[in-house]
């Protein structure tokens, strides 16, 4: 059976994939430098912002804009004196704000975004960075021409235990990648504007892009939608250069939370457990040889079973240290590991995975 590929979207040429994403590099020398921000959305994930921008010396917080009271309400509990507003035309009028954060949900990322670069503002935007890869495109365009930089929170990418597995790739720990399977399910949270692959599936497709070297070739997903009109359960399937094949499992019916991930190299296997709370990643000296025997039906397979280890895993917050990060970009003209480029990336992915899906596993080609 000939397998039809269909292109995704025409905008793939438009801005290429880079070669490797750089590393996290460690912020340079403390800048003496104090950055004003304003975050816009105090919902779920707008407190955890809030609390590590509060914390950090390097910001300052001059707002807290949500459009719903009872969210002001909690901001101020929370932190009295700080100035609240339902209007983020007053963050943008504001003259004190280098910064915008925007937390609100996916479809008002782009609309927000670019009101804030448009004022002058650096932005660093929740994942998935847009809707749509020309969104995404147009406010790289919009940065680049005011010299603005955009973050987008791929907050795993600061974790310690990707942080780890990065650099068990590059220096050559792991061998080379055979396959990338990443499981991500548990019971909810429904999201009203979004499928799970917009919710959850942002979080994998930002790590694989960020631990493996090669850039993608194609996609295949299939799931199903059960409750609320989107799919609610997806195995997304991206095809890469050199035989190395990623899968990742999201899932919103799960009776149980899983947060694991296999990666399996020529030299080395790593199980990472993320609801494991120490030893988060194990690696297991654990490998399959095959060699010719005399005929041609004649395959001598051999296992290798060594030892495992757990190394260890920096416990930071991984919020913290993207949010530091990303003052320093800012201060330093330092261009972001997670950058509208990133973004994009992953939003590409997504866009393929949702036609696949709709296509019932169609192959996409990127
Ligand atoms: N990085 C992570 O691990 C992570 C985790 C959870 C959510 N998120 C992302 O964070 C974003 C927000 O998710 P959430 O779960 O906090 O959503 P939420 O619905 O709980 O909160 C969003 C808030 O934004 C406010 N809002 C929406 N439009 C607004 C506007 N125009 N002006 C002012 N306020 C506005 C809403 O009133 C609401 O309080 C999403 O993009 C989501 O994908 C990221």
């Amino acid at each position: 059976m000939s397998v039809q590929i269909s292109p995704v979207v025409d905008t793939a040429a438009a801005v290429p994939y880079p070669s490797r994403t750089p590393a996290y590099a460690e912020p340079f020398a403390a800048a003496s430098t104090t950055l004003h921000i304003g975050v816009i959305g105090y919902g779920y994930w707008g407190p955890n912002i809030v609390r590590n921008l509060h914390a950090l010396d390097r910001w300052r917080i001059v707002a807290v804009c949500d459009r719903d009271a009872s969210a002001l309400t909690r901001a101020s509990r929370a932190y009295p004196g700080m100035a609240v507003t339902n209007d983020y035309a007053d963050l943008l009028r504001s003259t004190d704000i280098e910064a915008i954060a925007v937390v609100t949900p996916v479809w008002t990322h782009f609309e927000l975004a670019k009101a804030a670069l448009e004022h002058g503002k650096h932005v660093f935007v929740e994942k998935p960075f847009t809707s749509t890869a020309a969104q995404a495109e147009e406010l790289i365009e919009l940065a680049d021409r005011k010299n603005l930089r955009i973050m987008v929170d791929h907050t795993f990418l600061f974790s310690g235990a990707v942080r780890k597995i990065r650099t068990l790739v590059d220096d050559g720990t792991l061998g080379s990648l055979y396959y990338f399977d990443s499981t991500r399910v548990n019971l909810g949270l429904f999201q009203h504007d979004v499928s799970v692959v917009w919710d959850l599936a942002p979080h994998d497709l930002s790590i694989l892009d960020y631990v493996i070297a090669e850039r993608p070739e194609a996609v295949v997903a299939t799931g199903g939608q059960h409750l609320n009109g989107h799919a609610d359960i997806a195995f997304i399937t991206v095809y890469f250069p050199n035989s190395i094949v990623a899968h990742v499992n999201v899932n919103w019916l799960s009776p149980v939370k899983v947060r694991t991930t296999l990666i399996g190299g020529t030299e080395k296997m790593l199980v990472w457990n993320d609801l494991e709370p120490d030893e988060k990643i194990k690696i297991y000296d654990k490998g399959v040889q095959i060699t010719n025997g005399q005929g041609i039906y004649d395959l001598l397979v051999s296992y290798r079973s060594g030892d495992v280890w757990a190394p260890k895993v920096e416990q930071t917050e991984a919020l913290k240290l993207e949010l530091e990060y990303f003052s320093d970009c800012i201060l330093n003209d330092r261009v972001p590991l997670n950058d509208g480029a990133a973004g994009l990336r992953v939003v590409r992915l997504l866009e393929a995975a949702e036609q696949s899906l709709k296509g019932r596993g169609a192959i996409v080609a990127l």
